[in-house]
C-alpha cells in the first residue's frame, strides 16, 4: 500500500479543514476590545481576566455606587469583577435610613454591607449629614416650629452614633458632611444657607458632625464631600472651610471631590490646582462620584417661548472621542497623584442606568446642573460600561497605561 499517497489524501481531507477551523476560531476568540490598538506590548492592560480594580491595584481602590437591585441582578457579576469598593447610592442617606425619630430602615443598607463584606469589597459610607434627602423631621419640633440649635445637634449626634455605630469596623470611610458650601460667585458667602446652617446660625454643625463621627467610629476615615470642587470660586470656598477644620483640629482625613464632570470640564490645570490646594493641607482625596456626561448644560427656554424639538443624536462618535480623552486625562492625573488619592468611585454601574438620565427639565436632561421644569429622560452615557454592560472604549483608555 502506498502510505504516502494515503497520507497526502488524508492531509487534504483532514488537515486543510482543521487549519480552517483553527484560523476561524482564532478570529472569533479575538477579544472585542481590539479597539484598544494603542496598547503597547508588555503593558499589563489587555487581559480579559482583569477588572478595573486589578489594573489599579497599586494605585487606589476603584468603587461604584450601588442600590440593592444591582446586587441581586445582572449588575452583580460586573460589580464583583471590576470594583473593590462600593457606596450606597441612596440607602444610607439621612432621610431614607432614618425617616422619623424612632424609625430606622436598616434593610437596604445592611444588604449592601453584607454583599460587600462577603465579596471582600470595601465600603464607603454616604452620607451622615446633608441638606438633601434629609430627615426633615429633625428640623421641626412637635409644635411644627423649627427646633433649637441644641436639639438639632443632639438629633444629629444620635443619628451619627446610630448609623456609624452600626457599621463600625465595616465602613472604612464616611462622607460626614455633604455639599455644605455655597454655589454662588459671591466669594464672601462660603456656606450654603441650608436648614442646618440656618438653625445653627452658622457652620458649627459641620465640625460637630465630624466630632460625632470620630467618636462613633474612631477607625473610620472621615471626608468632607462636595461637587464643582475644581471650579475656581467654589474651590476657594471649599479650601477655606477645610483649612479652618484642619486648624481647629477637627478629625477630618480628606476631601471627597464628587467629580460629576463634563467633556470639557474640568481642564487638566483646574484638576491639578484643586488637588494641589487640598493636599497642601495634609488631606487625602477621594473622587467619590465620578461620571462624565456627554451633555452640555442647556438653558431652559424662557417661560412661554415655543421651541422646536431637536432630534437627539445621542452618543455620537465625536462625543465618544471627547469622553475617551476626558477620562484618559483624569486617570493620567489620578495616577500621578496616587500618593494622595485613596479611592476613585463611579456613580452608577453602566450607561444602562445613570442618575443623570433623569435630571433636568425642558431641554435639559443628562447633566448635573440646571432647571426644575418638567422632567425628561435624555441619556448621559457617562460611565465606562455601555447599556449592555460591555466595556466602552473609554474603559480601555483608563487602563491602557
Ligand atoms: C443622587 C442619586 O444618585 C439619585 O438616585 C437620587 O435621586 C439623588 O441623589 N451628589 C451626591 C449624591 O452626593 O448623593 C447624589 O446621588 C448625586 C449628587
Amino acid at each position: 500500500m502506498n502510505f504516502s499517497a494515503v497520507n497526502k489524501k488524508a492531509n487534504r481531507v483532514f488537515l486543510l479543514p482543521a487549519i480552517a477551523i483553527i484560523v476561524l476560531s482564532l478570529v472569533q476568540c479575538t477579544p472585542k476590545h481590539q479597539v484598544a490598538s494603542s496598547f503597547k506590548a508588555g503593558t499589563t492592560a489587555d487581559d480579559p481576566n482583569k477588572g478595573l480594580k486589578d489594573y489599579y491595584k497599586s494605585y487606589f481602590p476603584i468603587g461604584v455606587a450601588v442600590n440593592t437591585a444591582a446586587l441581586h441582578g445582572p449588575d452583580s457579576a460586573l460589580i464583583v469583577k471590576e470594583f473593590n469598593s462600593v457606596t450606597a447610592e441612596n440607602d444610607m442617606k439621612m432621610g431614607p435610613i432614618h425617616p422619623s425619630e424612632n424609625v430606622y430602615n436598616w434593610k437596604n443598607a445592611d444588604d449592601i454591607v453584607d454583599f460587600a463584606t462577603s465579596h471582600h469589597i470595601k465600603i464607603r459610607g454616604h452620607n451622615l449629614c446633608w441638606h438633601n434627602q434629609e430627615a426633615a423631621w429633625m428640623f421641626k419640633g412637635a409644635d411644627g416650629e423649627p427646633v433649637t440649635k441644641e436639639l438639632l445637634l443632639k438629633r444629629l449626634k444620635d443619628h451619627i452614633f446610630a448609623v456609624a455605630g452600626r457599621y463600625k469596623g465595616k465602613i472604612y470611610a464616611w462622607d460626614v458632611v455633604n455639599e455644605a458650601v455655597d454655589d454662588s460667585n459671591d466669594t464672601t458667602q462660603i456656606y450654603r444657607k441650608s436648614n442646618w446652617y440656618n438653625i445653627c446660625n452658622g457652620p458649627d454643625f459641620i465640625e460637630a458632625a465630624f466630632r460625632y463621627a470620630h467618636e462613633a467610629d474612631p477607625q473610620a476615615k472621615l471626608y468632607y464631600n462636595d461637587y464643582n470642587s475644581e471650579h475656581p470660586v467654589k474651590r476657594e470656598k471649599i479650601y477655606k472651610l477645610l483649612k479652618k477644620l484642619v486648624e481647629d483640629h477637627v478629625p477630618i482625613d480628606g476631601v471627597g471631590m464628587q467629580a460629576h464632570w463634563k467633556l470639557n470640564e474640568p481642564s487638566p490645570g483646574e484638576l491639578r490646582k484643586a488637588l494641589d490646594e487640598v493636599t497642601s493641607l495634609g488631606l487625602k482625596v477621594q473622587f467619590t462620584e465620578l461620571d462624565i456626561t456627554i451633555r452640555l448644560p442647556q438653558l431652559n427656554p424662557a417661560p412661554g417661548a415655543t421651541t422646536t424639538p431637536v432630534p437627539d443624536p445621542g452618543y455620537t462618535p465625536e462625543l465618544e472621542a471627547k469622553q475617551i480623552a476626558q477620562y484618559k486625562m483624569a486617570f493620567d492625573i489620578f495616577r500621578q497623584y496616587k500618593k494622595f488619592i485613596t479611592n476613585v468611585t463611579f456613580w452608577n454601574v453602566s450607561d444602562r442606568y445613570s442618575w443623570l438620565d433623569q435630571r433636568g427639565g425642558g431641554l435639559m436632561g443628562g447633566a448635573a446642573a440646571g432647571g426644575n421644569t418638567t422632567r425628561m429622560v435624555k441619556k448621559a452615557y457617562p460611565l465606562l460600561f455601555d447599556e449592555n454592560r460591555q466595556r466602552k472604549k473609554a474603559y480601555w483608555s483608563v487602563v491602557g497605561f
